[in-house]
């Protein structure tokens, strides 16, 4: 064994205490309002201050993204972020263990995550049809529209929003349609 090995191995060990401790907050902390303080965004990176920093920041401070617009309406991470107990114990192991890897601007690497039409209209936030009226024609051009298109529901929300990161017009990768202010253009128009 390699001494980086062992020494990971080391790290590994040392790690299983801090596991049960973690794990024996939590279920201390259930019966004390907990659940409450679970709702608020600062619960997010009270503790996992890496990787959530960058997401509880930007949710606050940055205008250009669709969580910051979500905050100023007061919907709160975990709106969107339907809480599954199988999720959170995955996301507590990985967290503990180290095991996920983030990029530069501190974003988590490897995600799963993404929004569909079930995140977006649960609790009754948005309503398709209004969202599909309101880009009918877009850019002025007749029968455009992303929210109704040939594509159908081949397209995830997420593949055109954003939701900690830049929004992208994901229709011109082959068409080349009017782009809203700060979205990414894929630009069949520079080719
Ligand atoms: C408007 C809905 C919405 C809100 C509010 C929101 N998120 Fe997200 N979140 C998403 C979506 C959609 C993604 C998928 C990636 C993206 O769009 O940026 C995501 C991705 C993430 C990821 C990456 C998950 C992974 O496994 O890769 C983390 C971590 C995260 N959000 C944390 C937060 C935190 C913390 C807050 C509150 C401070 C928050 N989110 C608020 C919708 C939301
Ligand atoms: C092909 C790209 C694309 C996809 C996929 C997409 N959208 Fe959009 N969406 C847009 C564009 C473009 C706008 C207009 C943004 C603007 O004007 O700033 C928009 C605007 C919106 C708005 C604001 C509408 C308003 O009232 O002004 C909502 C809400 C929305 N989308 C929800 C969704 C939901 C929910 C999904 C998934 C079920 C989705 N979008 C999928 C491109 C897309
Ligand atoms: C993978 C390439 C591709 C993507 C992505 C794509 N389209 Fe298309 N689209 C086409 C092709 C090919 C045609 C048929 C060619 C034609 O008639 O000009 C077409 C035709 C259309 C038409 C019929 C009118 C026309 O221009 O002929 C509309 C409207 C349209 N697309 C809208 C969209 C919207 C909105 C999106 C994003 C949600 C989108 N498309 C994404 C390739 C694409």
């Amino acid at each position: 064994m390699g001494n980086s090995e062992e020494a990971s191995a080391k790290r590994k060990q040392r790690r299983w205490p801090i596991i049960v401790g973690v794990v024996a907050i939590v279920v201390v902390a259930a019966g004390a309002g907990f659940l409450v303080w679970h709702e608020q965004p600062g619960f997010c990176n009270a503790v996992c201050h890496d990787p959530m920093d960058s997401y509880v920041e930007g949710y606050h401070n940055d205008e250009t993204l669709m969580a910051y617009t979500h905050a100023r309406e007061n919907v709160t991470c975990l709106q969107c972020h339907e809480p599954r107990m199988d999720e959170q114990i995955a996301e507590g192991i990985a967290w503990v263990t180290g095991d996920f890897g983030t990029d530069d601007a501190g974003k988590i690497v490897r995600t799963g995550v993404t929004a569909d039409e079930k995140m977006c209209t649960q609790n009754g936030c948005h309503d398709f049809s209004e969202v599909r009226a309101a880009t009918a024609d877009w850019g002025g051009e007749t029968g455009v529209n992303p929210h109704d298109s040939h594509q159908g529901i081949a397209l995830d929300c997420s593949n055109c929003h954003g939701a900690h990161g830049q929004s992208y017009m994901y229709c011109n990768t082959c068409h080349d349609y009017e782009v809203p202010g700060g979205w990414a253009d894929p630009g069949i128009r520079g080719v």
